[in-house]
């Protein structure tokens, strides 16, 4: 469910008309509802209601110091994978002391800033890493809080980019060496063992796998407790949102309406089925999400730059590429588009919907089927606030693009469009190029 939705024949992020903030604001612009996000943190709380909870919100899904603000204010810690995302959290005046570290190549300088900061957990992928830690956590007098990633080898069943829980990926320590490792950070002195964590990968839309990874995971958690006192489990993040339909995914009858094996997962169904195995743990629970709060609270705004009749197809030329939004051209994603201005009385186009990059990669959708749009008018692309604006680049020489928050009846830039005196602030021509 979410506050995107027509009013109307005008689509509206809360109370906030679209097609104004386009006209104002100009495009490419995403465009995020923060009550969207609101319901969706407390949906999540509730679900796993009387479980001693912490959501770190996954910063990487959207780090705009604004959405971070926000979710900071709703009582939420962070899930941190750079320096960078650490240095985020702190501007937008985030606990890091609730916050965890997490990442497979933590430099030094990273896992200091981790441990001067004071965060709750640093998430370690491997043995080198136990040893790097305790180096850096030696060098600076403290004991580092740590857990063990672990990778319980289970099939989370989503796009192959994305899955994250299986022996072949690059992440975590198999289950079966995990005993080892933890005996190894126990020789560690400047370590101090405290939780445990897993992440099986990203739009899971079925509670089947995380129920199958805990059931997993139990008695090595189990284990850990009685022997090092581990204080937390992290069961990481991954929930997935609705892409396909992703309009009337914004209404409650919409979900209603659907059976129960088509229904994606929803806060409920995923506490529903993994309180009865996490109560008993009796340990602090932390999850992960990223795209799960932001994804469908976000919606980029583009504009019809062309109408192009190719001789065997239709082309709508945006001026949104895949710079700003790679999901589609990176691994074949699917998000809904929409006009701004609805007008049931237009015929039906189907084009290629596509961007002014010089890839033939940058295309949105294939042979997609919208109301007829004019050059000039708008459109949105839905569930984008989530790896919409935080993977956008600048290939092409293109700004990044402009965002926006909404509450109620109010609106605000939250990142302006870059200009390109920006673009280029870090570059120079050596003088030795000088003729
Ligand atoms: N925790 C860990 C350890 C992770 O690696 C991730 C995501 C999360 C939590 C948050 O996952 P979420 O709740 O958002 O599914 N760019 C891709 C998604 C990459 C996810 C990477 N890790 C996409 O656009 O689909």
């Amino acid at each position: 469910m979410h506050h995107i939705r027509y009013v109307g024949q005008r689509l509206h992020c809360e109370s906030v008309d679209l097609d104004a903030v386009a006209r104002l604001h100009g495009t490419p612009t995403y465009v995020y509802s923060a009550q969207t996000i609101t319901d969706n943190y407390r949906r999540l709380a509730a679900g796993l209601a009387g479980i001693d909870l912490r959501i770190c919100y996954a910063c990487k899904a959207n780090a705009n110091l604004a959405v971070l603000r926000h979710l900071a204010n709703l009582g939420a810690a962070f899930d941190l994978v750079s320096g960078g995302e650490l240095r985020r959290v702190q501007a937008a005046g985030g606990s890091l002391r609730h916050s965890v570290f997490a990442g497979v190549g933590k430099t030094e300088a990273e896992i200091a800033l981790a441990l001067e900061a004071g965060v709750y957990g640093l998430h370690v992928e491997s043995e080198s890493e136990l040893a790097r830690i305790d180096h850096v956590a030696g060098q600076l007098g403290r004991r580092a809080p740590i857990a063990l990633r672990v990778n319980p080898d289970v099939d989370a069943r989503t796009h192959a980019k994305i899955t994250t829980g299986r022996s072949e990926n690059k992440f975590g320590i198999p289950l079966s060496r995990a005993m080892a490792a933890y005996a190894t950070a126990a020789r560690l002195r400047h370590l101090e063992i405290r939780g445990v964590q897993m992440h099986l990968g990203s739009q899971l839309t079925s509670a089947a796998p995380f129920v199958e990874a805990v059931e997993k995971m139990a008695p090595l958690v189990e284990r850990l407790k009685a022997l090092y006192g581990i204080t937390y489990f992290s069961i990481g993040g991954g929930l997935g949102i609705a892409y396909h339909d992703a309009l009337a995914s914004g209404a409650r009858e919409w979900w209603e309406a659907r059976p129960s094996d088509e229904r994606p997962l929803t806060a409920e169904a995923y506490g529903t089925a993994l309180r009865p195995l996490l109560a008993p743990l009796g340990l602090q629970i932390l999850l992960e999400p990223g795209r799960y709060l932001t994804g469908n609270a976000g919606v980029l705004l583009a504009r019809v730059e062309y109408l192009k009749r190719g001789a065997e197809r239709n082309f709508l030329i945006l001026d949104a590429a895949m710079n700003d939004l790679v999901r589609p051209a990176m691994y074949d994603a699917y998000h809904e588009l929409v006009p701004l201005v609805r007008d049931t009385s237009r015929p039906a186009l189907t084009a290629d919907v596509v961007g002014p990059v010089c890839e033939s990669g940058d295309c949105f959708a294939r042979d997609r089927t919208l109301q007829q749009v004019s050059e000039g008018e708008f459109v949105a692309f839905l569930s984008a606030g989530a790896y919409g604006a935080a993977m956008a680049s600048r290939y092409n020489t293109r700004p990044l693009p402009a965002e926006v928050l909404v509450l109620g009846n109010c609106f605000e830039l939250v990142k302006a469009r870059e200009n390109f005196e920006i673009m280029v602030a870090g570059e120079k021509i050596p003088g030795f190029l000088n003729a």
